[in-house]
């Protein structure tokens, strides 16, 4: 009996030719990131739920009602699917040992979790790719990588359409006393406050600050700053931060209401969306500082700062180079040439021609309509008389010329004109 099955809601598949833009962007991310020492760094789906749970926050939406958790029926541990990278990836350079060398620089891409409301630019299975710095507390670490992102968006052609906002979240003492000042401001407001918004005030208070709620957006004009509480050393971090953007030629806006979702971050926060995004409902990137976390993991103090960006939203600014027709389609004529052609399409592979063989025989003419249809820009025909002669016949599926010679003289004009 057929089964009649669809994809998960919130979980796309990617097929051609969208799948070629996604293997643009995930080969030009790492190579530019490669360039300032990230090196791949691969972890599992799958995590003990516990690794999330504190280090996230458990007030965060994300642990709270996003993650995908499940008991291993056969010992009883309770797993999740992972919903972020950053807490495994500390997790997993710690348990290397590699931070003792020096300062650890990776780089990952891969899909994450969420079971958030889909809708566009939302997935309940979306992809990442981020970096992290694990080892130092330097300033200089956010400025190379928000400086990397700048390089990455002009490869990606998306430069003018970003806005970058950024943030200072000080110390965890100092976004304590600011908490008691959050909640002292709010609590003069109570009455205003819907249900989820007066849990955030006793669960987690700085997330009113990027609350949608309208009664709460109205007062966030007179909402007291976390500016005012930071201290001299908070202040030096913050300043050469700006300094060295600024010299860098990175524009970028202060905004003091930002705060992120997840709760590990400290110093530095910033995140990347589309100019004129003003409900930032499309953020692109995000990304911190996070010096706490490593103890949180039980390891020792540890330095960390990285970013992650939504594969699916950068895609959906970025352009693409225009796909080139790069494939030759091989046309089989007769059956007695098979070895023949398959013979000339290795000796293209071994070029580096990209060749796809028709199979299934049928007229010339529909094997050239196959080719046109995927967009081929070049057929080599084979039949009877070019394996008799030992040459091939190559066509050019736009201009329709027509040259027929050797294999190897052949080539070389695919190579010319493809390059
Ligand atoms: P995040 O802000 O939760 O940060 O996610 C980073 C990016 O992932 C977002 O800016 C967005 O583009 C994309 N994203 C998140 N959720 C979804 C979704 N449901 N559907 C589509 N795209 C989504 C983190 O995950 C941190 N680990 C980033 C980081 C790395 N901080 C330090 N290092």
């Amino acid at each position: 009996m057929a089964v009649n099955v669809g994809a998960v809601r919130g979980m796309a598949d990617v097929l051609p030719p969208d799948s070629e833009r996604w293997r643009w962007l995930e080969s030009t991310a790492y190579e530019c990131f490669l360039q300032y020492g990230y090196q791949e760094i691969r972890t599992p789906m799958v995590e003990f739920l516990q690794l999330f749970e504190r280090q996230l926050g458990t007030a965060t939406d994300v642990v709270g009602k996003e993650m995908y958790t499940f008991v291993d029926g056969h010992n009883a541990d309770t797993l999740a699917l992972r919903p972020e990278a950053t807490v495994p990836t500390v997790r997993a350079v710690l348990a290397s040992g590699a931070v003792r060398a020096g300062v650890v620089r990776v780089q990952y891409g891969g899909a994450m979790f969420r079971r958030e409301r889909p809708q566009r630019g939302r997935y309940r299975q979306f992809h990442q790719i981020g970096v992290e710095a694990l080892g130092s507390d330097s300033p200089m670490v956010e400025v190379e990588q928000i400086t990397m992102l700048a390089r990455l968006w002009q490869r990606l052609g998306m430069g003018g359409g970003l806005c970058l906002r950024l943030n200072n979240l000080g110390s965890l003492a100092e976004r304590q006393s600011y908490k008691a000042k959050l909640v002292d401001f709010f609590s003069h407001y109570r009455a205003d406050l819907d249900e989820p918004s007066l849990r955030q005030l006793s669960t987690n208070p700085l997330r009113l600050l990027d609350s949608k709620d309208k009664n709460v957006v109205k007062l966030l004009g007179d909402v007291p700053l976390l500016e005012a509480e930071l201290g001299a050393e908070s202040r030096a971090h913050d300043e050469r931060v700006k300094d060295c953007l600024a010299a860098a030629g990175v524009s970028f806006t202060i905004d003091p209401l930002l705060v992120r979702g997840l709760d590990y971050y400290n110093l530095t926060v910033y995140e990347w969306a589309p100019s004129g995004d003003e409900r930032r409902q499309a953020t692109v990137c995000g990304g911190g500082r996070y010096d706490g976390l490593a103890a949180m993991l039980g390891g020792n103090e540890v330095a960390g700062c990285g970013f992650a960006m939504g594969v699916e939203r950068v895609l959906a600014m970025a352009s693409p180079p225009p796909a080139q027709n790069g494939w030759v389609y091989l046309v089989v004529a007769e059956e007695s040439c098979d070895a023949y052609a398959n013979g000339v399409a290795e000796q293209c592979r071994t070029a580096g021609v990209r060749v796809v063989r028709h199979v299934g025989g049928g007229r010339l003419a529909k094997q050239l309509k196959k080719a046109n249809l995927i967009k081929c820009g070049f057929a080599i025909i084979v039949g009877d008389d070019e394996k008799t002669n030992g040459v091939i016949t190559l066509k050019n599926l736009q201009s329709g010329q027509q040259h027929r010679g050797e294999v190897s003289a052949l080539i070389k004009l695919i190579q010319q004109e493809t390059t």
